[in-house]
């Protein structure tokens, strides 16, 4: 079956190719480039043994989306495609509702109107700000975003809530992913973070590599263990087989509306100084570390309760945090020997 993968050029949307096409199907990548790399096209050649087929274009454009959906015949979407660069967002609050919301409204117009029922969004779990209890579950308050891009999550999640409210042939599922780390063990796609990386696993690569003098440690006055902040950080490929699971639970379920959201965690927490001693370990790389101010609109501890999606979908991750980084610094060796 060919499956609609938009931003399949990405880090998580890449990962996820692989993953679709493990289990037998066939990803048809849409994706603009405006945040990906055309080069991630090759290492999924060498990894898949045959070229996917890829669209350059945006998923703004209806007339594309519905040519695609037909051409195709395709049998679900994963809707990656988005802008998700926090502090742009805030600078830019029309250009991230513009296309990402824009996006999702264009893909499901059109998914309607071809008769395509299947589709699964990329939430994050940006959407509870800082629970009141943890491990968090779906069904507990989202507070008002702290963030343009994390309020175009939740309003995107609205977006299929009431669609599939109003009765219309959606089944729909959001995933909401917690901190994704690591790559594919052969080290051929991995994250490329363009310009100084905001998250903290690439940023310590970086630094491992020498490609950043320093690295900040953004506040150890948390109400947290070490006093740094806790996250649940996920192997890139059990949030890619995470997306296969939910697109065949899907796939089984008879045809007519269906909406429902899961958190894609591990359920563990780690903080920080956790991430940076694991990180020295696995590398061999003593980093160059500094005590900073915390971050705005930082969380003190954000971890998954990743028992629904077990119960529901029989996923729930396999992969360690060590296991994440390992590859992590696979990958940065490799893009550092490219350089
Ligand atoms: N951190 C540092 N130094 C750095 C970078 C990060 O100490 O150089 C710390 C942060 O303060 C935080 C932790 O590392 O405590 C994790 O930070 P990340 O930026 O890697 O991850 P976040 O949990 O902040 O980000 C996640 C998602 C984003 C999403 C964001 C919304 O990865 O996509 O939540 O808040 F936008």
């Amino acid at each position: 079956m060919n499956i609609l993968v938009t931003g399949g050029a990405g880090y998580i949307g890449s990962h996820t190719v692989v993953a679709l096409s493990e289990a037998g199907f066939i990803p048809v990548i849409v994706d603009d480039f405006s945040n990906s790399d055309k080069g991630v096209l090759e290492g999924l050649e060498q990894i898949l043994g045959y070229k996917p087929i890829c669209y350059a274009e945006n998923c703004n454009n209806a007339d594309v989306m519905r040519r695609i959906l037909k051409e195709h015949a395709i049998g679900g979407a994963i809707h990656f495609a988005a802008f998700k660069a926090v502090g742009e967002s805030m600078e830019e609050p029309l250009k991230y509702y513009r296309n990402n919301l824009g996006s999702l409204l264009a893909l499901l117009q059109t998914m309607l109107e071809c008769g395509v029922p299947n589709l699964i969004f990329s939430s994050s779990a940006t959407v509870y700000g800082q629970p009141d209890e943890l491990p968090v579950k779906e069904d507990a308050f989202l507070p008002p975003s702290m963030s343009v891009y994390g309020n175009t999550k939740q309003i995107g999640e609205e977006i299929l809530r009431d669609t599939a409210a109003a009765g219309k042939s959606i089944k729909a599922i959001s995933l909401r992913y917690f901190n994704p780390v690591g790559a594919l063990p052969s080290a051929l796609i991995g994250e490329l973070p363009r310009g100084v990386p905001n998250n903290l696993v690439p940023f310590i690569a970086q630094t491992a590599a020498g490609l950043r003098p320093l690295l900040t440690i953004y506040g150890n006055n948390y109400d947290t263990p070490d006093g740094t902040c806790l996250r649940d950080y996920i192997h890139i490929m059990d949030l890619a087989e995470a997306h296969v699971e939910a697109l065949k639970f899907l796939l089984n379920k008879s045809s007519g509306t269906f909406y429902d959201v899961f958190n894609v965690g591990t359920g563990r927490a780690n903080s920080v100084l956790e991430i940076i001693r694991t990180f020295e370990e696995v590398s061999g790389v003593t980093l160059n570390c500094r005590l900073g101010e915390r971050r705005l609109g930082d969380a003190a501890a954000v971890y998954a309760d990743a028992s629904k999606i077990e119960q529901h979908l029989g996923w729930r991750a396999r992969r360690s945090m060590r296991e994440g980084l390992t590859d992590s610094w696979r990958w940065q060796q490799r893009l550092s020997n490219r350089l």
